[in-house]
């Protein structure tokens, strides 16, 4: 075992909308780190292929995540016959203890599955819902204003009923093969024997330690005797242990009626800032299967999770409206090609923010928004050589005469994504979460408890009119997350995703370009700077092309842009790719 690091500590892009975009770009959610962790032996390879910039490849299987850990125990299970399904069961318990900030047992997850056997694809929704008794007014002041962001995030408020534990069991269920308390033996081990803290998780607790030690138990986790864990520091968790022993004997049940339930109702009432869930919301949770989303691009169908995620429409729209600009001719290094695409993401987000929420809730028009026709009619908006001066909502076709206001969800960047594709060709993409970095704050049994609720809007209404995410009993908040298998004649050649708040549309819509537009290997398509335009300011990685973008109209910001995109090709061989602005990897056999 080698250990590794390099420094590379950012701050990272931000996700917000208007003002509310503002004030969550004044904040530092989870920062970026360029790479750390430990690197097994055996995951060297890997390493080597993602500093020098190239894909790895392997013919029977491969695994993408965020930790090198994780990735060795995922490919442990792969390596011994288990499918996508068992492996991911692996790496999210691994992930949970070696980078907690970003997902774990106490969140919510989009899983969007290809089934080998059957050629289907489907999708598992487990994320989170508001508490019962919760209602629009629930991030409100007295006065009905919203509140501030972090006076609504830290605390058991923003706590939503927890969906990945249910998740993981219920996709083993359905595709598993191995014997799912073995599924938990490596986090066991790391867990009781202890980790080496990476840079990333120790930049990010040392930038929210004041946060951190709002909660007792939170802090005295992460900053054993007052002080916070560093870089190298051998962290064990003996709770987080107990928590996965439970779960490898008795499956999801304690977490919804069971005694890690009651410990979690507690943490969520007894916090600063306290929450209204309740028993009954942990015992009526239920991961939905649900239709993937799809749309078409250059003979492929790309293919992810709907609502309650607007990852999937927001992603199809971005791609339905270049598609018929010649970018494979202009090229990724030309400014009219980031003309085109900046604007059609400004214009999939202007719909986002005004037709996308939980559909068990309110009526979704995702076949509209992703009509061939519509977008057809829409991408005429961008024949023009300047940014659009201003940007609105288009008409989709909508069986519902109802109007809705924009929202202003703001989603910050944490987050983290797994991609697998198993040795009998089942292909699985995976967004797993507790929103911010860190969640709630909130600890108990060793994970942090979400604050997916802030996902909703703040405000119910706007001049009257309602809200389609505004917070109401029951109901799933809108994500961004975009797990996405795409699929050349119903096999899939591309799994992909990426952590990142709402900058996740423009990350994973980047990479399925760089792939399929212009060529590039999985890897490089990764690699391609990251240009996001949400809600009019041009977000930017690099210098380059900026003054160009500005001479068009945009509003151009330079900043660090925290992707984790992990993504696997399927060809004649399996080429994986891990962000090198995150401390992943990819690796097969
Ligand atoms: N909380 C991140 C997302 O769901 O988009």
């Amino acid at each position: 075992m080698r250990n590794w690091s390099v420094a590379g500590i950012l701050v990272m892009g931000l996700a917000g909308a208007g003002l509310a975009q503002d004030a969550a770009d004044a904040v530092a959610p989870e920062g970026a780190t360029a790479l750390g962790g430990q690197v097994p032996d055996v995951l060297q390879p890997a390493f080597e292929a993602r500093q020098a910039g190239k894909p790895y490849v392997s013919d029977n299987w491969m695994v993408a995540a965020a930790h090198p850990l994780a990735v060795e125990a995922g490919a442990d299970v792969l390596r011994d016959g288990g499918t996508a399904a068992d492996a991911m069961v692996a790496v999210q318990a691994v992930l949970g203890l070696v980078e907690p900030q970003s997902s774990g047992l106490g969140g919510g997850a989009f899983l969007v599955w290809y089934d080998a056997e059957s050629g289907e694809l489907t999708t598992l929704d487990g994320r989170e819902t508001a508490p019962l008794a919760a209602t629009p007014r629930l991030f409100q002041n007295i006065d009905g204003s919203p509140m501030g962001f972090w006076d609504a995030v830290v605390g058991g408020r923003s706590v939503g009923t927890p969906g990945t534990p249910r998740l993981m069991e219920v996709a083993h269920r359905k595709w598993g093969r191995a014997q799912w308390p073995s599924l938990f033996d490596h986090a066991v081990s790391l867990a009781e024997e202890g980790f080496s803290v990476s840079p990333r998780m120790a930049a990010s607790v040392a930038r929210d330690a004041e946060r951190l030690a709002s909660h007792p138990v939170t802090g005295a986790y992460f900053m054993p005797d007052g002080v916070a864990v560093t870089e190298g520091t051998l962290l064990k968790n003996p709770a987080y242990a107990q928590s996965l022993r439970l779960m490898a004997e008795q499956g999801a049940a304690p977490f919804y009626s069971g005694e890690i339930a009651t410990d979690i109702i507690a943490a969520v009432r007894g916090a600063n800032n306290p929450g209204v869930l309740s028993a009954v919301d942990l015992a009526l949770y239920q991961v939905k299967e649900r239709p993937a989303a799809c749309a078409q691009y250059r003979g492929h169908d790309v293919c992810g999770m709907g609502p309650p995620s607007s990852g999937a429409i927001a992603v199809g729209q971005i791609l339905g409206l270049v598609e018929k600009f010649d970018l494979a001719s202009l090229g990724a290094q030309d400014a009219e090609t980031w003309r085109i695409i900046g604007d059609a993401m400004r214009l999939s987000f202007a719909d986002r923010g005004r037709y996308v929420a939980d559909e068990d809730f309110v009526p979704v028009p995702t076949k509209g928004l992703l009509d061939r026709g519509y977008l057809a009619e829409r991408a005429k908006l961008l024949e023009g050589d300047d940014a659009l001066p201003e940007v609105a909502p288009g008409s989709p076709e909508f069986h519902h005469a109802l109007n809705w206001a924009d929202d202003d969800a703001i989603e910050l960047p944490s987050t983290t994504h797994i991609s697998i594709v198993d040795s009998y060709g089942n292909a699985l993409s995976m967004t797993t979460t507790i929103e911010n970095g860190f969640g709630s704050r909130v600890m108990t049994r060793g994970f942090l408890l979400n604050n997916e609720l802030t996902d909703f809007s703040f405000r119910s209404h706007n001049n009257g009119v309602p809200v389609a995410n505004r917070v109401e009993p029951g109901k799933r908040p809108r994500s961004s997350m975009a797990p996405t298998i795409v699929l050349k004649d119903g096999i899939p050649v591309l799994v992909v995703g990426s952590p990142g708040g709402s900058q996740i549309i423009g990350y994973v819509a980047k990479t399925i370009i760089g792939y399929l537009e212009w060529g590039l290997d999985v890897q490089q398509a990764i690699e391609l700077p990251n240009r996001n335009n949400r809600f009019g300011r041009y977000d930017v990685e690099v210098e380059a092309l900026s003054e160009e973008l500005s001479a068009m109209g945009f509003e151009v910001s330079v900043r660090d842009m925290n992707s984790g995109i992990h993504a696997i090709a399927i060809g004649d061989r399996l080429s994986g790719g891990a962000d090198p602005r995150r401390e992943g990897l990819a690796y097969g056999e």
